[in-house]
């Protein structure tokens, strides 16, 4: 992106393997805000612009999506101690400190990881980091949560998963993505059926339950910016665990799931559950 190229330079360069044409940076990506919102430098202005617009709106959401990253580690980190040896990250982000495999290896290095995103840049830097690993042992792949089967029946998910063992779908932060047109309940559905015994399903979504009018403006200011993101209530998330059993304390605020210390008093700020269910 040079010479007369209006759109604004990378902060980062880009990496081996990524397309450079493929990676939009006229309008703001999800990845690329959760990468600012987090700290990070992976992220374009277009994407910093965005993300500063709801920050001005909810000053909270930098505590959100730390509270979500930890409960991310938590969860794989519950899930690798209960025998989880397979996870399915779909909607994984762009790659940061503590990402499923980190977690998970820290707890049983053999464990398998299909990492799985729609945003071309989030698969050059997941492809980045895995350079050099056994594509039998984790796998980057590029699809769309929307179409079930893209992810189900990719060649690198069945080369790295075997279905008929247990498996831990990962489900964090990505469902808010997932408009109601696009029948989030039937997407998890599907994902259901593949979940042999034993097998887990992990949720965290962003909530109106706690503050539904200033949930409302956050999310009105962040699809302003182009992309999409649903807020939805407690009872909405919970359906999706139908069939399955909720692993204690079952969906709550993310702080409460399973603490390594202690919560503080207000999480008042925390506009997001997560929950953790096996399928017996
Ligand atoms: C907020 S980030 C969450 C990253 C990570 N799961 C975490 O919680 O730390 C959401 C990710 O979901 C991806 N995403 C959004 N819609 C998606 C879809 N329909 N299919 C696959 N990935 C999607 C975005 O590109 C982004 O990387």
């Amino acid at each position: 992106m040079t010479g007369s190229d209006p759109r604004p330079q990378p902060v980062i360069p880009l990496l081996p393997g990524l397309d450079a044409s493929a990676i939009d940076t006229s309008v703001p990506h999800p990845a690329r805000m959760y990468d600012y919102f987090l700290g990070g430098h992976d992220n374009y202005e277009v994407d910093r612009d965005a993300a500063e617009h709801v920050i001005a709106v909810v000053p909270e959401v930098r505590a959100m999506v730390r509270e979500n990253r930890a409960f991310l580690g938590r969860s794989v980190r519950f899930l690798a101690e209960q025998g989880i040896r397979q996870f399915l990250d779909i909607g994984t982000g762009i790659p940061g400190p503590g990402n499923t495999g980190d977690v998970a290896h820290a707890v049983t290095p053999d464990a398998q990881v299909v990492y799985v995103d729609n945003d071309p840049i989030v698969i050059a830097h997941a492809n980045a980091l895995l350079a050099g690993h056994d594509p039998k042992h984790s796998s980057v792949i590029h699809a769309d949560l929307r179409d079930p089967e893209s992810v189900l029946r990719h060649p690198r998910t069945n080369a790295v998963l075997d279905f008929d063992q247990p498996v831990a779908i990962l489900l964090v932060a990505v469902l808010h993505f997932i408009e109601d047109d696009d029948d989030p309940a039937a997407i998890v559905d599907r994902l259901k059926q593949v979940m042999t015994p034993g097998s887990f399903l992990v949720v965290s979504h962003g909530t109106s339950d706690i503050d539904p009018q200033r949930a409302a403006e956050a999310v009105h200011t962040y699809n302003k910016g182009g992309a999409r993101i649903v807020a939805r209530t407690g009872a909405q998330i919970r359906g999706w665990f139908d069939g399955l059993e909720l692993v204690d304390p079952g969906l709550v605020q993310l702080p409460l799931w399973r603490p390594d210390g202690e919560v503080p008093g207000d999480i008042s700020d925390i506009w997001w559950y997560g929950g953790v269910a096996r399928k017996d």
